[in-house]
């Protein structure tokens, strides 16, 4: 079966949070399955330096805000799977991120940039761009292509069906009405039954109402989103869609996230040899400049720096988790306030408290060997592919009982250490709520042979692509089998 992934982000090129993660390793996993694959995305200007290109340009003539479009055929240098980068140079060249400039403001050319993407998909659904591979089914990811199943839909022509993704639905690529015509989007769909959202054109809206079917990363995020608490204005929607919205949760890459073969680590570790775990918190401590105390519980925080992360909330919580003995390492970037705000506790407890403003892979997967507890108590999580790296390094998670984080971590309450338990879940939103439920971990920390049964069983976890993969191939074969069956 031929796949065309659309997708934003995909590590090596380019990564600003986990879509990236997924749209690198579910491809592959599918690839492995027999799959073929192609995986396009725009050519931003890391992405055009790190790919290992492969053929000549195709070109693709006009798209919205750019005349001069081409694809170029390339392959991942990590994972040799096939892409096909967009290159836009008036839209993707630019040297800051790739949703926003360096001042953290998003492009204000954001819909056509997005729109150049998805008119793209659908040359290629059509072979307009004369490459003699046509897909069999088009799986899009969040907002960014959102537009791609609303342009087939409104095509008399036969068409691939369409997977939608959600990875966040807090995201949503809201524009001004005014760009319809530029963004060449039928006039007729700008109706709340189309892709009008309170005034604004959506593009999330737009995948939520034309795709096929919807996924998202997590069962119980399925089902959050079709509740006003959770559905961000469009869980009416999403419930008269349920019958085509499914829940397939993400995986974890082990080639990538596995303590054992993590060459970034001051020393490598398994299960059989978690004790070393010691040697890499050491480490860890020297570098960020806490005091060098084995047996000090040290809570790190690895996520982008906004209100989803709960990071305003932790902030909080510091100075009580300093008080209670504990060190506390932040490694991440965002919301400028909030970076602000840790930069000023840890000068406020040199020794005890570290904060690095950035993202750089390397550390990260340094702070999750060398801490023995991950924070991640999000006020939403479609899924959180922290935490499930977290347990396979022996790195307890603190979460809250919320989405993705709901399914994957059993709480360690005092009673069930002996059990299941692989980590620390809260309900409640509140500080206090917060605080119960760091005094839970920092009890069973003093209690050294039920934190290591806790440790042990978080490492023997498998959330590996395996399952998730088969799930999605499942749902495309169901998929093409009732095309084909249309067609004839
Ligand atoms: P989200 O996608 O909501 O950020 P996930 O936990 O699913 O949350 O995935 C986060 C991925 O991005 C992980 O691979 C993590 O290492 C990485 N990451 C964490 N913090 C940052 C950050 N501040 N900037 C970029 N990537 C980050
Ligand atoms: C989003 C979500 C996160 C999920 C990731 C990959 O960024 O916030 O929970 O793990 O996408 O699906």
């Amino acid at each position: 079966m031929r796949i065309l992934f659309v997708t934003s982000e995909c590590p090596p090129l380019i990564k600003t949070g986990g879509l990236a993660d997924v749209s690198a390793a579910l491809p592959v996993a599918l690839a492995e399955r027999g799959i073929d694959i192609r995986v396009m995305m725009p050519g931003y200007p890391d992405a055009l330096d790190r790919a290992d290109h492969v053929g000549p340009a195709i070109p693709l003539g006009d798209l919205p805000g750019e005349d001069r479009a081409r694809l170029l055929p390339a392959r991942s240098p990590d994972s040799g799977m096939p892409l096909w980068l967009l290159d836009c140079p008036r839209l993707y060249r630019r040297n800051a991120g790739p949703y926003q400039d360096l001042d953290g403001r998003d492009w204000p050319d954001n819909d056509l940039r997005f729109a150049a993407l998805c008119h793209a998909a659908v040359r290629v659904a059509y072979n307009a761009a004369g490459l003699g591979w046509r897909p069999e089914l088009i799986h899009t990811n969040d907002w960014h292509t959102g537009l791609v199943p609303l342009l087939l839909a409104d095509s008399a022509r036969s068409r691939p069906p369409v997977v939608f993704t959600i990875h966040n639905l807090a995201f949503q690529g809201l524009f001004a009405a005014d760009a319809l015509p530029l963004l060449g989007l039928p006039g007729d769909t700008f109706s709340p039954e189309g892709v009008e959202f309170y005034g604004r054109i959506s593009f999330l809206k737009a995948g939520l109402r034309y795709a096929d079917r919807l996924t998202t990363v997590s069962r119980t995020y399925a089902r959050e989103i079709q509740t006003p608490e959770f559905g961000c204005g469009l869980d009416g929607l999403l419930r008269q869609r349920s019958r085509h919205l499914l829940g397939i949760p993400n995986g974890a890459d082990y080639g990538l996230w596995d303590p054992a073969e993590d060459s970034s680590l001051p020393r490598r570790y398994s299960l059989a040899e978690i004790g070393r775990k010691r040697d890499c918190k050491a480490v860890l401590q020297c570098e960020l400049g806490l005091d060098v105390e084995p047996e000090t519980p040290l809570f790190a925080f690895l996520s982008r720096l906004t209100e989803q992360k709960m990071a305003d909330t932790v902030a909080e919580a510091v100075p009580w988790l300093i008080a209670a003995g504990a060190q506390f390492a932040l490694h991440g970037q965002g919301d400028r306030a909030l970076e602000e705000r840790f930069k000023a506790l840890a000068e406020q407890y040199p020794g005890r408290v570290s904060v690095q403003v950035g993202y750089e892979e390397r550390s990260a997967r340094r702070l999750l060997a060398g801490a023995d507890v991950l924070l991640h108590p999000s006020r939403f999580e479609p899924f959180g592919l922290v935490p499930i790296y977290a347990l396979r390094y022996g790195t307890l998670p603190l979460v809250r009982k919320v989405g993705g984080l709901a399914d994957s971590v059993v709480d360690g309450s005092t009673s069930n250490v002996d059990g299941e338990a692989t980590g620390f879940a809260f309900s409640g939103d509140t500080l206090e709520d917060l605080l119960g439920c760091l005094r839970r971990a920092l009890d069973t920390f003093g209690q050294p042979v039920a934190w290591r049964r806790m440790q042990r069983h978080a490492m023997r976890q498998d959330f590996g692509w395996r399952g998730p993969a088969e799930e999605y191939l499942n749902l495309y074969r169901t998929l093409a089998e009732s095309r084909a069956e249309q067609d004839f």
